[in-house]
Formats: structure tokens, sequence, C-alpha cells
């Protein structure tokens, strides 16, 4: 069921997750499915509503410094400095995990990905909890990221208990994530740009993408994809004919001739493109479309979230 963030409505979805229920909810990335995160059995439920594979963990959120402590084991000072500039937003640490943390939860790995969002339904849902969620984006495994309650209805409806309705995501892709070991890694590209990482802590390793024989979990080379074929490739390179029957996702200007067509943004802002991906893709699979073809966006920034999104997306 989908229900306006109201307090009865938020005390209603904190009672829920105490008893060991799941609900999705907002935060400035996509939307979340959250459980409570020291509950094995209520995060079972979330593998189980996903179909997401048990080797694949789970990002645990927290509204304070207080529930930080509670769910790691120690906080390195690099750590503690993307914390004072990043959070609360969508930057995940992967930090040395306390014992309170179900091995479920971690897939067993002695780390725990912790994020503290930013959105005022997440948080406020956090706190009335009084629980660290444990909380994937709201969507089947593999399958593209909600960035509206409308999304997750239809993509798990009959799976969650209640779903909050915060319009759409802000952000629209997931959270930046960042290992903090010996050399601070990044294993994800997402809402924080490497970029500004980077001014914080200097040159960072990165251990990004898609990998056949993932280095860490949730690297699968197909991950956020659509039930439609997706192919990356500019206007120039498809023929007229072709044209004709797919669709294209743009970066910036409509190309002539395709089906059907979604610009992610006229503008040519990254930061609005990456709000745009997951909704046009929705959108554009939902159309019964022979094939989606996407063009390239210049990887800086955010556009390096998207390309990775994209590239994953058409290695299905
Ligand atoms: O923006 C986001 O991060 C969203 C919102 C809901 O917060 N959540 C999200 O969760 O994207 P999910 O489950 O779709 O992605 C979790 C990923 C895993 O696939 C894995 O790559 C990484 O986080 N992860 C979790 N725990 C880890 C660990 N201990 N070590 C390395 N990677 C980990
Ligand atoms: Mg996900």
């Amino acid at each position: 069921m989908v229900v306006p963030p109201t307090p009865e409505n938020l005390e209603r979805a904190a009672q829920i997750i105490r008893s060991g229920g799941l609900v999705a909810f907002p935060t400035e990335t996509v939307y979340g499915l959250g459980a409570n995160a020291l509950d094995a059995r209520a995060a079972a439920r979330i593998f189980e509503a996903k179909q997401r594979p048990s080797f694949d963990p789970l990002i645990v959120h927290v509204a304070d410094r207080g529930m930080l402590q509670k769910v790691v084991q120690e906080v390195p000072a690099l750590a503690e400095r993307l914390m004072e500039r990043f959070w609360p937003g969508p930057l995940t640490l992967v930090l040395p995990r306390s014992e309170r943390v179900p091995g479920l939860v971690t897939s067993g790995l002695p780390t725990v990905a912790v994020r503290m969002p930013a959105h005022p339904v997440a948080q406020e849902l956090i706190r009335r909890a009084g629980l660290p969620l444990a909380a994937p984006s709201a969507n089947p495994f593999g399958y593209l990221s909600p960035t509206r309650a409308e999304h997750v209805e239809r993509m798990l409806g009959g799976r969650v208990d209640l779903i909050l309705d915060g319009g759409r995501t802000e952000f629209g892709v997931e959270s930046t994530i960042v290992l903090l070991a010996e050399k601070p890694t990044v294993l994800r590209y997402g809402a924080v740009a490497v970029e500004e990482l980077e001014r914080v802590l200097g040159r960072l390793e990165l251990q990004v993408g898609a990998r056949e024989k993932p280095l860490v979990p949730g690297q699968l080379p197909q991950h956020y994809a659509p039930h439609t074929p997706i192919r990356i490739a500019p206007p120039s390179e498809i023929p007229l004919g072709l044209r004709k029957r797919v669709g294209y996702l743009a970066f910036q200007e409509v190309p002539k001739g395709f089906k059907v067509v979604k610009v992610l943004s006229p503008t040519g802002s990254l930061l609005e493109a990456a709000a745009h991906l997951f909704e046009a893709l929705h959108q554009l699979d939902r159309l019964g479309l022979e094939a989606i073809y996407a063009e390239p966006i210049p990887e800086v920034g955010l556009g390096r979230a998207i390309m990775d999104r994209l590239r994953r997306a058409s290695s299905a």
C-alpha cells in the first residue's frame, strides 16, 4: 500500500520495522526496501522479496553517530573526514563490522556498508523505529532501481508491508560506495562524484563497474537491466530503417526518426540526467519496443555513474 509520509503513517511504518516487517521508503538516491538491520529474519525477508542472492550484501542506513557505533567496530580517520563532508548524503562507507550485524546482512563479510541518508522521510523512519535499517534499492534483483513510489508498487507491491511515497527522488542514482581499507577504494560510482571525494582524500583506487568475477559482491555485469534489450550507440551509428522500430535515450538533443525518444537533460546537466535516468528507462521499458538505444554520456562527474548503469543494463 502506498501512503504519504504523514506522522501517523511514519509511526505505522516504524511499528512495522520494529515487528520485523518490510517498508519501502524514499531516500535522496533511489527508493529503499527497509527492514531491521539487527534482525536476521527481517533481513531474510528482503532477500526473499527481491529474489536477491544471499552473496550480495545490504547497505545499513543510520540516522546518527550513536547508531553508527552500534553497527561498526571502529571509524578510521579517513572515514571520519568523508563523513564530515558528505554525511548525511549519498555516500556509503564500507567499514569493519560489529558482531551485532547478522552475517546475512553482510553476506558473511568482515565489513559492513553504512550510510546516513539525507532524505527527511528516511531519517524520520529510522529515528522513529530506533533501529538501523538494512535497505537495498526497492526493485527485484537485477532490474531497474525505483525513483518513484509507483515504481516500487508496480515491481514489488504485493511483497512489502507499506510503501512511503516521497515523490521523485532527488539524485536518481544510487550512493557512491567507498571501501576504507589500507587504500580508500571506490567500489561503485554513484551520486557523489569521484572528483568530489578526491578533493577530500586525494587520489582514490577504483574497483568499479561490472566484472565477470566480482572483486566484491554487487559487481555482477548484469544489473539494473530493463526487460527490453538495451544498446549504447550515438544516433549517427543507427540506420534510419532501424530508428523507426526502436526507442532512443538521448542525453541533450532529440535525434530524428526514432519511434520514441526520451531526453535526459535538455540543458546538458549531468545531475539532471542522472535524476531522470531510471525513470526514463522504466517508461521506455513499458512500451514493448524491439530495443532501446542509449546515447553515450561524457564520463566525468555523475556521467560515470550514468554510464556504469547503462553498461550494466546493456550487458544483460
Ligand atoms: O543509494 C543507495 O545506496 C540505495 C539506497 C536505498 O540507499 N541502496 C542501494 O543498495 O543501492 P543495493 O543493495 O542496491 O546495493 C548494495 C551494494 C551491494 O550490491 C554491494 O555492491 C555493496 O552495496 N556492498 C554492501 N555491503 C558491502 C560490503 N560489506 N563490502 C563491499 N560492498 C558492499
Ligand atoms: Mg540495487
